[in-house]
């Protein structure tokens, strides 16, 4: 299977904020933005993949600023580290004011798309040639956050298993809330 370089699949998607987009307090919808991540994840995960491919994981996103009616929202995805079938792509989102030309970066997050086959199995993906120190490094980078995940994973799994509400009464006392059975 040949290797394929990271700008080969990099990609692009802009798309105008449009009044039915808004919300009640007139900003736009984050799940109007976290559907355009996906959307240009799996453009450029299947371009990677060159296959079809599934979103397994969503890495925590945070809306750093709104989004507002009329801007330009342009996302731009990477593949930044590949396994066997998975791949994580970075992806970055900006919004534009077309009259004052403001760029903002209104929020970042790492997607995990699988590659699959005709039988709906994952299948291997192409290895990725790092043509820049930067590409170097997000791989790492990857790498690493891949390997945090697993471990917080089993940490939360343990915090859910063992939750004791014969001690809620202690355990909740500074909390805002009230036990009322
Ligand atoms: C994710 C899925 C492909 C895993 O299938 P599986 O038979 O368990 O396959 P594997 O265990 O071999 O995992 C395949 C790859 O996914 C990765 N993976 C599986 N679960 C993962 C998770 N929660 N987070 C990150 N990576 C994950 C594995 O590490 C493996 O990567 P690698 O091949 O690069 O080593 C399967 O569960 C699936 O199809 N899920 C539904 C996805 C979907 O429909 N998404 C759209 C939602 S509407």
């Amino acid at each position: 299977m040949k290797s394929k370089p990271v700008r080969q699949s990099q990609t692009t998607i802009t798309e105008l904020m449009i009044p039915s987009y808004a919300n009640f307090g007139g900003k736009i919808h984050g799940g109007i933005i976290l559907s355009l991540m996906d959307k240009v994840a799996y453009a450029a995960a299947s371009k990677h993949a060159g296959t079809y491919c599934v979103t397994v994981s969503v890495d925590r996103v945070d809306f750093l600023q709104p989004v507002e009616v009329g801007e330009l929202v342009s996302l731009h995805a990477s593949v930044n580290y590949v396994g066997r079938s998975s791949m994580i792509i970075g992806i970055r989102v900006e919004a534009l004011n077309v009259k004052t030309s403001i760029v903002k970066h209104t929020n970042s997050s790492y997607f995990t798309m699988v590659a699959k086959d005709e039988d709906d199995k994952p299948t291997e993906v192409p290895a990725l040639i790092l043509q820049s120190e930067e590409e170097v490094k997000r791989f790492i980078e990857s790498m690493r956050m891949k390997e945090i995940r697993s471990k917080v994973k089993e940490e939360m799994d343990d915090a859910k298993s063992n939750i004791e509400v014969a001690r809620a009464s202690e355990v909740l006392k500074n909390e805002r809330c009230v036990i009322a059975y």
